[in-house]
């Protein structure tokens, strides 16, 4: 059996996967087995942010796995540490909380909101509202969250307190505001949702209205956080602050890792044993992600990603004139999103025969999350192939 046989008949077939094998990347490179090399626009989902096997975080790596990987969180480890202080030191944040995946990260945030009420007035604010179209998990409490019912087919009966709302739609937050609700859940810029951001205006009276109930912002970092819409956290675009926010994907560049950062404030909610997890902040990760936020949060690094996001969308927005297909150009920094008039995948599929590596959400609309270390030239060869795919 090869290698896809082998994963379709042992691996649980939750994931629509497609039929290549991939077993070497470098930069923004990837190769499969059969030697051919691609250009990676996707970075294994906004995730391998810095490339593949970027020489800084193999060097980390490798230096911390053989000096110490794992002790637990009942002592204290000096990476972990060091990632909280230089995490607070670049955010709105006082503290961190550490966990392994986004949907882990987003659990320790609606907990925490529920909680930081539950331990004053009884119980009585414990709603979380959320956007239609968000996402953000697949554990229970974030599936319910998430506003795309595909996500919760078959889990019934989900959790109680959750309430779905239009993004972009100020009215009907304040319509659903009321003296149950304890927070505000959303993503700065949708990412699975088809890469839609938030008004200006809109996020500017969101945080407004939950300053004014005296309730929590939670923002979902999880895609759009460390760089990817060049700011080192995409609120910094919009100017404004949330009370909880929650990071994973690219933090560690791969290796898995979750983070939930809040106000001192906000941050009462949790006490000593309200929340944990076994793998929450190892030395190991906490050194990869000490690396990864070093580089990332340079000016210049953050720059150069604006530059060519920018660049990147002004070249696909120069398509639109000979491919009528092009509905519209979004996002923000290297989070880029293509809606089109027709089937996104199977433009996907001739990316791939070509060598370009991107993907397909929604339906109808192309994603590309390129590593940040992406070249204006490899932008180029993209839009070269898309147009003659196009
Ligand atoms: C905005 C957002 N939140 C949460 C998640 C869930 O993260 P994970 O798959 O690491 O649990 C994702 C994953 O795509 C996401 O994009």
């Amino acid at each position: 059996m090869n290698t896809i046989e082998k994963t379709d008949k042992y691996v649980f077939n939750t994931y629509g996967r497609i039929k290549k094998v991939f077993v070497k990347g470098e930069g923004s490179t990837l190769w499969d087995e059969d030697g051919k090399k691609y250009t990676d626009f996707l970075a294994g989902i906004a995730v391998c942010s810095l490339g593949h096997c970027h020489p800084a975080i193999t060097e980390t790596i490798t230096r911390q796995a053989s000096t110490l990987i794992h002790v637990s969180n009942l002592y204290y480890t000096q990476p972990q540490a060091e990632l909280a202080k230089m995490l607070v030191e670049n955010s709105f944040a006082d503290r961190v909380f550490f966990a392994n995946s986004g949907a882990e990260a987003n659990e320790a945030a609606i907990k925490l909101a529920r909680r930081y009420f539950n331990k004053e007035d009884g119980n009585k604010r414990y709603k979380i509202i959320s956007m239609k179209q968000s996402f953000h998990g697949r554990t229970m409490a974030t599936l319910t969250a998430t506003g795309q019912d595909k996500i919760k087919y078959g889990f019934n009966p989900l959790l109680d307190g959750f309430i779905h709302i239009p993004f972009n739609d100020i009215n009907a937050l304040k319509e659903a505001l009321d003296d149950t609700v304890c927070g505000v859940m959303m993503e700065p810029v949708q990412g699975e949702g088809g890469v839609v951001a938030a008004n200006p205006q809109y996020l500017k009276s969101v945080r407004e209205l939950c300053d004014k109930e005296g309730i929590l912002l939670i923002f979902d970092e999880v895609q759009t956080g460390m760089g990817r819409c060049g700011h080192l956290f995409a609120h910094e675009i919009y100017d404004i602050k949330p009370d909880i926010m929650t990071l994973a994907k690219a933090l560690a560049n791969g290796l898995p890792m979750g983070a939930m950062l809040a106000t001192e404030k906000a941050a009462q909610g949790f006490a000593v044993g309200s929340h944990a997890t076994t793998f929450g902040g190892t030395p190991l990760v906490a050194s990869v992600a000490l690396t990864v936020l070093s580089i990332i949060s340079k000016p210049q690094f953050l720059q150069e990603c604006r530059e060519k996001g920018q660049y990147f969308r002004e070249k696909l927005n120069s398509l639109k004139h000979n491919h009528p297909v092009i509905k519209d150009v979004r996002g923000e920094g290297l989070l880029v999103g293509m809606e089109l008039n027709s089937e996104a995948a199977p433009i996907v599929e001739k990316c791939l025969d070509k060598g370009f590596i991107i993907n397909a959400i929604q339906g109808n609309t192309l994603r590309f999350a390129p590593p940040l270390i992406i070249t204006k030239d490899e932008i180029d060869s993209l839009i070269e192939a898309l147009s003659s795919i196009l």
